[in-house]
């Protein structure tokens, strides 16, 4: 690696290693840790940071030109270099309209606003109650997620959502359902994702059982896609079909026509006002200067974290029943975009790059995973995500779960040793030699940090500000890595051998291959040959 800035980031992380975290906290106190942007703050200082460090890693910065960069993305120059495209997700918010291909995606937006309103409006001949929604990967984590967050804003629809091509989510997403009140829309940007074909395929046959006349099964099928010919095969009416520009990629989609099922369900209102919070922290990425800017921030943080401090794994916590998608969605978001180990920056890779990304809902984690965080041998960065209206109305219960997690952190940073541990067992009487073993038990090391992102409310504006956000920092850190964010070539090698394995589960045939996988096959063979 040819980085300059990276040996004394290397050299920080030496001596910080040597301080404890509480008394990094207590020496710099919060001043300058809490960075605020819009519908939220993220408050660093409970991370291994001081202004030292801060100040290695805006040379980072400088030296990967993440401000070049980042006007490339809002320029729509080309930033998807292995696929030779732009990344124009930002563009569904607003903004971008001298660019060619956002005028077109404009048009479309426009189109999928339509259909919507008619759509939520019995406009289609039928009362729409329930949508299915047939997706996968950034076909559906979006949506599942945006849908959780704010169908408590919608007046319309209950959306449903079926990935797996086992059989059983299908199953499960059309119990109940009456046919003739649902409409299914198939998202698939190739339109050849195995899964979705296949759900796809049982919806028509569902729709076909139920229903009978091939018009009445056509009124209930809508699709989204980059491939309008193979969706119009499936069976979609041409008019019903809605096109995903090929410059945004999956996992950046929910704001594009992928969101059509939550258009219909949260209408058209709730809809405006999510892009209208994730245009406000656009605008916040494109204009701060590097120093004040939340993308650049965080991303720089992450490179901190996960290369620096060397921490395998974000936990993401999400202390709101409605965020409980959250971990999900970020897995894909920024496993799928910087989960990579080839440089596409001229000075090389900074390794190792992304963290393994994982999380649950607070406070559920609290009574499975987190014994791990507070007294396991191996450490993590923890996010919280947390909203100042949580428990909405319910003054009492979200001032709980806030509690909650504040504590959490709390624990995770100042820790409690053995020696307090066994004074508070002294004073409820236990015997000396019992408190001074079970005490043992009972410490926990502390030292462990976090960072929490503190929503002002969970408005439609907030989640669309905070999904917003970690696009721009996802961009940002895999800029900071040197890695491209935007391809995913990694995923392609598991479609093709699941194709080769299925064949030879069928028809036999599984020489070549490695003795597990062939043993495997043979098994499977008993039951699914032929
Ligand atoms: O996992 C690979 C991937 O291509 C993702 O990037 C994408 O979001 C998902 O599969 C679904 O792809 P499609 O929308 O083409 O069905």
């Amino acid at each position: 690696m040819a980085l300059s800035a990276w040996r004394p980031i290397e050299a920080e992380a030496r001596r910080i290693a040597t301080e404890s975290l509480a008394d990094i906290v207590a020496r710099r106190g919060v001043d300058g840790f809490v960075w605020r942007g819009p519908h939220l703050e993220v408050d660093v200082s409970r991370q291994r940071i001081d202004s030292a460090v801060l100040s290695v890693l805006a040379k980072l910065v400088i030296e990967r030109g993440l401000d070049a960069k980042l006007a490339d993305l809002f320029a729509g120059r080309i930033v998807n270099a292995s696929e030779d495209r732009p990344a124009l997700h930002w563009a569904l918010r607003g903004g971008g309209g001298e660019i060619p291909a956002v005028a077109r995606m404009q048009r479309e937006a426009a189109r999928v606003s339509a259909f919507a309103a008619i759509a939520a409006s019995g406009g289609l001949g039928f009362d729409v109650k329930t949508i299915v929604h047939i997706g996968i990967g950034g076909s559906d984590l979006g949506p599942r997620l945006v849908w959780d967050a704010l169908r408590a804003y919608g007046s319309g629809p209950e959306i449903r959502f079926c990935a797996n091509v086992d059989p059983d989510d299908f199953r499960e997403a059309v119990t109940g359902l009456d046919p003739s009140t649902t409409l299914f829309i198939v998202v698939s940007k190739s339109f050849k994702t195995p899964e979705t074909a296949s759900n796809a395929r049982l919806a028509h046959i569902w729709l076909a059982e139920k229903l009978g006349d091939r018009a009445e099964v056509e009124a209930r099928l809508a699709a989204v896609s980059s491939a309008p010919d193979r969706a119009q095969d499936w069976g979609a009416p041409a008019a019903r079909i809605f096109a995903m520009d090929e410059a945004v990629g999956g996992r950046y989609s929910v704001w594009s026509s992928v969101g059509l099922s939550l258009q219909i369900a949260l209408g058209a209102d709730v809809w405006r006002r999510f892009l209208a919070g994730a245009a406000e922290m656009d605008s916040h990425v494109r204009d701060a200067p590097m120093e004040g800017n939340l993308a650049a921030r965080l991303g720089a943080l992450d490179v901190w974290l996960h290369s620096a401090l060397n921490l395998p794994t974000r936990t993401v916590l999400a202390y709101a029943h409605r965020l409980r998608r959250l971990p999900d969605f970020l897995q894909q978001l920024e496993m799928e975009s910087n989960g990579k180990s080839v440089a596409d920056a001229p000075g090389g890779l900074i390794a190792p790059t992304a963290p393994v990304v994982w999380g649950s809902v607070g406070t559920l984690g609290q009574h499975s995973f987190h014994q791990l965080l507070h007294q396991g041998m191996r450490d993590t960065a923890v996010e919280f995500v947390a909203s100042l209206d949580a428990g909405g109305r319910d003054r009492a219960r979200g001032r709980a779960l806030l509690a909650n997690a504040f504590g959490q952190g709390e624990a995770f940073l100042v820790g409690r040793s053995a020696a307090s541990a066994e004074a508070t067992l002294l004073a409820s009487g236990m015997e000396a030699d019992a408190a001074r073993e079970q005490a043992r038990h009972m410490h926990m090391p502390g030292g462990r940090g976090s960072t929490t992102i503190l929503l002002d409310d969970l408005s439609p504006e907030s989640v669309g500000a905070l999904l917003a956000l970690y696009e721009h920092r996802t961009f940002a850190a895999g800029v900071l890595w040197g890695v491209n964010p935007f391809d995913q070539w990694g995923v392609e090698r598991g479609k093709v051998l699941a194709e080769e394995i299925e064949l030879a589960i069928r028809d036999g045939g599984s020489e070549g291959r490695d003795p597990t996988t062939m043993r495997l096959i043979e098994r499977a063979r008993d039951k699914f040959a032929g």
